[in-house]
């Protein structure tokens, strides 16, 4: 019998990666949910609807839950706290509780957000103090999670970068815009330390705790920390993608300031132990990574 898994988010930059994963291993059930860019095999719900997510539960009757909808984008979440509230905080609790009365596994993601970035590394343990409401919210979906069932997982990720419909799905890939029009000043941040970490290889480590849970239960839960292991800031991946597709970098330029907007973490880099313990996990350098993400965007 299939084991069943239901992704949240399967619309979504990342969510995408994970529903490919998932497929690709015949062993799985899939059922991807998303919400305005529902289509094909994606099921339409708006997961702050209590009903709309009671019924998908009802129906499919997962043994494993990805929850990777969220609003993700820190200048919306200081603009719109009470939507985000709902989709952050009060849908994950609803999502963890349908989950519990059925026994399935819920595996919240959350960010590198969460921390303030001032002393890394930050292993699982380390004690979040997140700088921005964004991160506030993210912690409190972990709260919630493990609160509701101390079984649960959390899987914390930093800066994420995949295929994209467009260039401004990621905070990676957005950066390709001005770094291709070479007849323009391209001026970068070169100040925040970020860990660039390739979708799909969250998606490989998420697949792996999943069938791991389902094998020893007991085994896997609570927190756990994925990236990437190349330290950059925007200014390093800008000259990084240049350079990899052969593109010049004469008019790249660094801001050695902090970025605008809503407060970010300097330096958040997490430790990966409890998943590299397992012997789970992959690393794509970022120059390999980034080029086929990209080449569908040159020239254009
Ligand atoms: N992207 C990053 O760099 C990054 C970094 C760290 C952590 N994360 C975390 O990783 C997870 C995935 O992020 P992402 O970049 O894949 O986000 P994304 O591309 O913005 O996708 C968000 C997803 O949430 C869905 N959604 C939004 N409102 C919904 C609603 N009311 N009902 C149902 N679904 C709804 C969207 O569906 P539609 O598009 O169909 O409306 C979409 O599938 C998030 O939890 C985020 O906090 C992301």
């Amino acid at each position: 019998m299939a084991k069943k898994v239901l992704i949240t988010g399967a619309s979504g930059l990342l969510g995408r990666a994970l529903y490919k994963e998932f497929l690709k291993d015949t062993t799985w059930e899939v059922l991807g949910l998303a919400f305005s860019r529902a289509h094909g095999d994606l099921r339409k719900v708006d997961i702050t609807s209590s009903e709309e997510l009671t019924k998908v539960f009802d129906d499919f009757k997962p043994q494993v839950v990805i929850h990777s909808a969220a609003e993700r984008k820190p200048d919306v979440v200081e603009k719109q706290p009470d939507a985000t509230r709902r989709l952050n905080i009060d849908a994950t609790r609803k999502i963890c509780e349908l989950a519990g009365k059925i026994g399935a596994w819920v595996l919240y993601i959350s960010t590198d957000y969460v921390f303030d970035g001032k002393n890394p590394p930050y292993n699982e343990d380390a004690t979040p103090n997140p700088l921005n409401k964004y991160g506030e919210s993210k912690l409190n979906g972990e709260l919630v999670t493990l609160e509701v069932s101390k079984e649960n997982g959390v899987l914390r990720v930093p800066i994420l970068y995949g295929e994209v419909h467009d260039l401004g799905e990621s905070a990676v890939t957005v950066l390709f815009d001005k770094v291709k029009n070479t007849g323009s000043q391209c001026v970068m941040n070169d100040y925040e330390r970020r860990y660039p970490t390739h979708c799909a290889d969250i998606a490989v480590v998420i697949r792996q705790l999943s069938d791991q849970k389902l094998q020893d239960p007991s085994n896997i839960g609570g927190i756990y920390h994925w990236s990437g292991d190349e330290n950059m800031t925007k200014y390093d991946m800008a000259v990084a993608m240049a350079t990899a597709l052969g593109i010049s970098t004469n008019h790249i330029e660094a801001d050695k300031n902090p970025s605008v907007g809503a407060t970010r973490p300097y330096n958040a880099h997490v430790g990966c132990q409890r998943v590299e313990s397992l012997g789970f996990g992959r690393r794509t350098p970022f120059k390999d990574g980034i080029v086929p993400v990209l080449s569908p965007f040159v020239g254009k």
